[in-house]
């Protein structure tokens, strides 16, 4: 384990039991709070937009904000918030992805995204992969291209991988930490 992983492993807290019985909660809230995790996180996403040759970042609805924000601004890239349904108010694309009981839906504005844009999809965690897989079906209807998904942490023990694989389409998936 590198002194990155280790730096950031220490500062995920597990709450058992939450949000519902036999789920083990994955907390990034005491690594926002600890400026020098933080900023090693911020740079180290950063890294992987400028690695990746991406020209916008996307966070996804609500804690990809805080982790896809402050990598766009590390980056000198614009920013573009992937939202729940609802609450954009301009025109919007949608796209609707299946979750264990149920259904969500994500949105973006279309206009924020051109054709020759390379997008980079920040979020905290990969878990079943539906809601990456949504944005990057968004992103390809903005008519824009994908140039990876880039997440805190992926549970290892769920499918995500390989669910986003046909997604992604080549671009690289990167996760700083498997847990
Ligand atoms: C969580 C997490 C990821 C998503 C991963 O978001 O932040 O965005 O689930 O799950 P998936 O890979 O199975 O789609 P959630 O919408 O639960 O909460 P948030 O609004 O706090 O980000
Ligand atoms: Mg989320």
């Amino acid at each position: 384990m590198t002194g990155l992983q280790e730096l950031l492993l220490s500062r995920i807290r597990d709450v058992a039991d939450y949000p519902e019985p036999g789920v083990m909660f994955k907390d990034i809230t005491p690594l926002l709070a600890d400026p020098e995790a933080f900023t090693a996180l911020t740079d180290a996403l950063a890294g992987i937009a400028k690695d990746t040759g991406a020209t916008k970042v996307v966070g996804l609805e609500a804690r990809g904000f805080i982790l896809g924000a402050p990598v766009a601004v590390r980056a000198g890239l614009g920013f573009i918030p992937v939202r729940k349904a609802g609450k954009l108010p301009g025109a919007t694309l949608s796209q609707a992805y299946d979750l264990e009981y149920g259904s969500a839906e994500i949105e973006i504005h279309a206009e924020d995204l051109a054709a020759g844009d390379r997008v980079l999809v920040v979020d905290d965690v990969l878990a079943t992969g539906g809601t990456a897989e949504a944005s990057l079906q968004l992103i390809r209807r903005a008519g824009a291209a994908v140039a990876g998904v880039a997440v805190l942490m992926e549970l290892g023990f769920l499918p995500g991988r390989a669910r986003l694989e046909p997604a992604l389409d080549g671009a690289p998936l990167q996760a700083l930490l498997t847990v």
